[in-house]
């Protein structure tokens, strides 16, 4: 596949996978993107997973096409992209490798080795001329792994953006490139939302013509589209206004109280609402259905005196990605000691800028006048914003201090003075206040 005169496409399309990272279904495969640029010097960006070394390498050598390979650059070390280092190491003895130093000691960990012989260290702004391109390195730490770098070809003014802009599926196969990006996005690097606000910042000094990501197309045109949909789910910001109900039910109950809330909504003027059943869907589509719509209802009985498994698991998905600047509101089902929205509501204790709505529904066993009248109140709440009115609280000034060697942002009132940064384990000496 042609990115430019120099750059070409040699990834591996994986229509085999039942479940990509050991959980998420990829009904559409998975692509594993690995890029080649041939200039006076030559370079292969990344390697693909261990099931396609071998239509890797093959994909390599036309490319080469009998010329040497001086270089392959590993901008992250999660097997999708590393399992296949060590065959090129054989395949290619005379390349130099190209890695951060975190990548270095991650191969040691991998392989057995950390190719010593091999080494070119690189960390922030250091450059590798090639020839007539210039590969300017820019640091990434937690998008998604510690190690990570991203590469600026300058001539080209191409981004190799590691897994950032990445999506589930196959390239061989056409859908649309938000939903399965934002399912990947939320799912695999949303909890490090701070730290892909840091590299949207050194993105925003560059030139970029085209973004090449380790998964999903290589982008090409409106960069601003993809560009402003990471800083929305970065920022925990809610890509839209809408109700998201995510439920479980054992015989049927909630659920129908669930879908009478759906009514209430949508005759309240809630334009979207979106049910997930968290018993059947995907986990990871209900999850990216939270974080992109402004409010999210939580129904569930009460069970084995906790919530019903499949909710408490969705709750902890939630809040483990750092699930923030939300309106949650709970329904609770219980025949004798319902406890499902004391516990809910506590498990998202430690969450930032969450605003619980005033009115739930508690069900005894089945609806009742009673629970009815509460479900109508929610609805009409969640339609008005009457909670967002109600139950703002004064917040303290809270001040960011970025890290200025991995990017981590530190959020508070002030940043403590025996403060160790948890990416790179630098003091506070190295942070400095930013907007
Ligand atoms: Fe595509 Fe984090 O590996």
């Amino acid at each position: 596949m042609y990115i430019t005169d120099d750059i070409r496409y040699i990834g591996v399309n994986d229509h085999e996978i039942d479940l990509f990272e050991g959980q998420y279904v990829v009904p559409n495969g998975m692509a594993y993107n690995s890029y080649i640029i041939m200039d006076e010097k030559t370079a292969v960006m990344d390697s693909v997973d261990g099931n396609f070394t071998q239509e890797w390498l093959d994909n390599i050598a036309a490319q080469l096409d009998g010329r040497k390979l001086d270089y392959l650059v590993v901008q992250h070390m999660e097997p999708d992209h590393s399992a296949s280092i060590f065959d090129f190491a054989k395949a290619y003895p005379e390349a130099k490798i190209v890695a951060s130093s975190k990548a270095f000691a991650m191969m040691k960990n991998f392989f057995g080795t950390d190719f010593a012989e091999k080494q070119v260290v690189v960390n922030e702004g250091s450059r590798l001329s090639l020839g007539r391109h210039e590969l300017n390195f820019i640091t990434a730490p937690m998008v998604h792994w510690p190690e990570v770098i991203m590469t600026y070809d300058s001539t080209d003014k191409v981004l190799f953006s590691a897994d950032a802009f990445g999506k589930f599926g196959a390239l061989d196969v056409e859908e649309d490139w938000a939903c399965e990006a934002r399912r990947y996005y939320i799912g695999i690097v949303g909890k490090y939302g701070s730290q892909v606000q840091a590299v949207l910042r050194k993105a925003a000094k560059l030139d970029i013509e085209k973004i090449c990501a380790l998964h999903g197309p290589v982008l090409t045109e409106n960069l601003s589209y993809y560009i402003n949909l990471y800083d929305i789910w970065s920022s925990y910001r809610p890509e839209e206004e809408g109700v998201v109900i995510a439920y479980t039910s054992i015989y049927g109950n909630t659920k129908k109280a669930v879908m009478q809330l759906a009514e209430e909504l949508k005759a309240n003027g809630c334009e979207k609402v979106v049910i997930n059943d968290l018993a059947r869907c995907d986990w990871a589509e209900a999850v990216e259905d939270a974080f992109r719509y402004s409010k999210l209802v939580l129904a569930t009985t009460t069970y084995n005196a906790d919530i019903f498994p499949f909710m408490r698991q969705f709750i902890d998905h939630l809040t483990e990605r750092s699930f923030s600047n939300r309106t949650v509101a709970f329904m609770e089902n219980g025949s004798w000691a319902p406890v499902a929205t004391k516990i809910m509501k506590s498990m998202f204790e430690k969450s930032k800028d969450i605003t619980f709505a005033e009115n739930t529904v508690k069900i005894m066993s089945a609806l009742n006048d009673e629970s009815t009248a509460q479900l109508k109140a929610l609805a009409k709440e969640l339609c008005t914003g009457a909670a967002e009115e109600t139950e703002e609280e004064p917040k303290g000034e809270t001040r960011r201090f970025e890290c200025s060697v991995c990017g981590y942002i530190y959020e508070g009132a002030e940043l403590p003075e025996d403060f160790i940064c948890p990416i790179c384990q630098l003091g506070a000496e190295v942070f400095e206040e930013i907007e």
